[in-house]
């Protein structure tokens, strides 16, 4: 088993439900940013971090992500004719090479765990990624590639924790923890969406997972867990007693683009963090807090 990892699944069959009605017709992952889709955050992370084969689990009505990252030949002969070069590399950033994205479908969404175990063939015996695109993360050095260097230096299941406030751990998959290194903490125990009081720690797992073969060899048994949903969280669990478990406490912001309120506020950040838009997108959050203040 090579110990590099060059693959990385992004599971996107859910329904996107919080998103309704917009996802009616638009998955969530290609929903924007400012001006690129979420996917495409996630993608420039991987790439980052040295992956070279993308796994896209889909299902029904995803056909805009399937689009978006092909070739425009007439876009870009249009461009070409006016002479916007910049507008040019911009496109090219979103086009794969072939034989280098992959899509499998899951028919049904019978949860997170099921989605990863769709790619099994395509992942073969080796280490591979799993990043959750609506969980966008800005860091200077992007997350995933500071997950793979730990992996580097200690190989077993690696996943994404940070610290969230105790009432809202019934959100996430929390983890009960061992022995501290700092950025890396051995796991000892796993519980899917906990309520606060049931919640063996507040350390939370997100988006972004480092993971071994042998969680596909546990999701195999396809158990369904919390919400009667097969559970990513559960089938990495049962490596705590075999390859291992760490939370890689990771240095950057995560937003949670799933939800409506991680969105605007992803939308906000990422706008100011833009040279172009910076003065005026602050100088109207500056006039609304005035206003808003004003008329208390
Ligand atoms: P979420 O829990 O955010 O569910 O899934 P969702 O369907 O995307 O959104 P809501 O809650 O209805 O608004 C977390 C990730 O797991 C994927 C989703 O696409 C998302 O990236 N997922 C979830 C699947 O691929 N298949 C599933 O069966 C469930």
């Amino acid at each position: 088993m090579t110990n590099k990892v060059t693959k990385a699944v992004f599971p996107v069959a859910g329904l996107g439900t919080r998103f309704l009605p917009a996802t009616k017709s638009v998955p969530k992952e290609i929903m924007t940013l400012v001006d690129r889709p979420l996917i495409q955050y996630a993608i420039d992370e991987a790439r980052a971090a040295g992956i070279k084969e993308f796994i896209f689990v889909t299902s029904r009505g995803k056909s805009a992500l399937e689009d978006y990252f092909d070739h425009s030949p007439s876009l870009e002969a249009e461009l070409e004719r006016k002479g916007k070069t910049d507008l040019l590399k911009t496109l090219e950033d979103t086009n794969m090479d072939s034989g280098a994205i992959a899509y499998i479908r899951q028919h049904k969404p019978l949860g997170l765990g099921h989605a990863v175990w769709c790619a099994r063939r395509m992942i073969g015996n080796e280490p591979f990624a799993v990043i959750l695109p609506d969980d966008v993360i800005a860091a200077e050095k992007p997350c995933l590639q500071q997950m793979v260097e730990a992996y580097e230096e200690k190989p077993s299941n690696i996943v994404a924790a940070m610290e969230v406030p105790r009432e809202k751990t019934s959100s996430y998959g929390i983890l009960a923890t061992g022995a501290d290194h700092g950025n890396m903490v051995e796991v000892t125990g796993m519980v899917e969406k906990p309520k606060a009081e049931e919640a063996p720690s507040n350390l939370a797992v997100i988006g972004r997972y480092i993971l071994t073969p042998k969680v596909l060899e546990n999701l195999e048994q396809k158990q369904t867990g919390a919400g009667g949903e097969i559970q990513l969280t559960d089938a990495i669990a049962k490596e705590i007693d075999g390859e291992g478990v760490h939370g890689f406490r990771f240095q950057g912001q995560r937003f949670d683009c799933g939800s409506k309120a991680g969105f605007l506020q992803a939308t906000v950040s990422f706008g100011l963090s833009r040279p172009e838009l910076r003065d005026d997108l602050m100088g109207f959050i500056q006039d609304i807090v005035h206003m808003d203040k004003a008329a208390q």
